[in-house]
C-alpha cells in the first residue's frame, strides 16, 4: 500500500495546520460548542507536556472526572459526544487562543497553559513527526527545524500559539505553567495546579502524585495499558513510546547546530519582542 499523500495527513484552518484527524467541519462548528462552567481546559503548544500535565490533574481529583480528547480532534460527532458526558470534563487543547470556543472564555472556565522551551518542543515534535505515520514524512532534524522555525508544523507557529495565551496570563481563570519548573520541583506545581483548581490535596498526597508522574512510571504504565487512541490526549499514535521519549530538559543541544541556535534566538527575539518571556 502506498504512504498517504501530504494532503491527506494534513489541512489548513484559519491559517493554521491541523491534520486531518480534526475535521473542518468540527473546527468550523467549535464556536457552537457548550461549554460548562465547571470545565477544565489543559492547553499546550504539542510536545510540551500535556499527557504528564493531564496525568497530574486527573490524579489531583478523588470524585468522578472524565479526561477528553482534545476537543479539536475528530468528527462533527465530537460535539455530541462532548456533551454526553455526565462527569466533570478536563479538556484539553492545541488550540490557538483566538480559535478557542467563545464559550469557554465567556463562562471564565479554568485554562491551564503548559509551555516548554521552544528548542526542546521543536525536537520532541521532530522525532514525534518522523516517527508517526499519521504526519508528514520528514526526512532530516535541518529540514524540520525550517518547518518548524516557519510555524509550518501542525498547530503553526510555536511563537504566535504562545503570544495569544500570553495576552491573557493575567486573566484570574488562566494558570501559566513551565515544564521545566516541573521537572525542578514537581510537588511545588502540583501545589500551585491544587490551588488554582480549589482542590484539597495535603503534602502526603502530592508527594504520591508526583511519584506516579515521574516520566519512569508514566512510561510503564501506557505501556502496559492498551488505550483505544482516540479517546487520548494524543489521539495520532497509539504507541506511546513516541509520547514518553525522553522526557528530558535540554535535548536541544544534541540537535541543533551553532548554527542554527544562532537562528533560532534571532527569530525568538524577533517574534518575542513583545513578550514577557
Ligand atoms: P520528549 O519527546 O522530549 O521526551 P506532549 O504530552 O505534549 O505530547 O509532550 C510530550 C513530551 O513530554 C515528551 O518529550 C515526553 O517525554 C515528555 N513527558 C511526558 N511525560 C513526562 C513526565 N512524566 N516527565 C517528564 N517529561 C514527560
Amino acid at each position: 500500500m502506498s504512504s498517504p499523500t501530504e494532503a491527506e495527513l494534513i489541512h489548513m484552518f484559519k491559517g493554521i495546520l491541523f491534520t486531518t484527524r480534526s475535521s473542518p467541519e468540527l473546527l468550523k462548528s467549535l464556536d457552537n460548542f457548550d461549554a460548562r462552567e465547571d470545565d477544565v481546559l489543559l492547553v499546550s503548544y504539542p510536545k510540551s507536556g500535556t499527557h504528564w500535565l493531564a496525568g497530574v490533574i486527573s490524579k489531583l481529583y478523588n470524585t468522578q472526572v472524565t479526561l477528553t480528547s482534545p476537543i479539536e480532534f475528530g468528527d462533527i460527532s465530537k460535539l455530541e459526544e462532548l456533551n454526553k458526558l455526565s462527569s466533570k470534563r478536563i479538556i484539553p487543547t492545541h488550540l490557538d487562543y483566538n480559535l478557542l470556543p467563545q464559550n469557554f472564555k465567556n463562562k471564565k472556565c479554568k485554562m491551564i497553559y503548559i509551555c516548554r522551551n521552544p528548542k526542546d518542543t521543536a525536537v520532541s515534535m521532530y522525532h514525534y513527526y518522523r516517527d508517526n505515520p499519521n504526519l508528514p514524512t520528514v526526512d532530516t532534524w535541518p529540514a524540520f527545524f525550517d518547518l518548524f522555525l516557519n510555524g509550518d508544523v501542525v498547530c503553526g507557529s510555536w511563537f504566535d500559539h504562545f503570544l495569544s495565551w500570553e495576552k491573557h496570563e493575567n486573566e484570574k481563570n488562566i494558570l501559566f505553567l513551565f515544564y521545566e519548573d516541573m521537572k525542578k520541583d514537581l510537588p511545588k506545581t502540583v501545589k500551585k495546579i491544587s490551588l488554582f483548581l480549589g482542590l484539597n490535596v495535603n503534602d502526603n498526597d502530592i508527594q504520591d502524585i508526583c511519584k506516579k508522574s515521574s516520566f519512569s512510571e508514566m512510561k510503564n504504565d501506557t505501556e502496559k495499558e492498551n488505550t483505544d487512541p482516540s479517546h487520548t490526549v494524543c489521539v495520532l499514535t497509539s504507541n506511546r513510546k513516541l509520547i514518553f521519549r525522553k522526557g528530558a530538559v535540554g535535548d536541544w543541544k544534541n540537535h541543533f547546530t551553532p548554527k542554527q541556535n544562532r537562528r533560532f534566538e534571532e527569530v525568538f527575539n524577533e517574534k518575542m519582542k513583545l513578550s514577557k518571556m
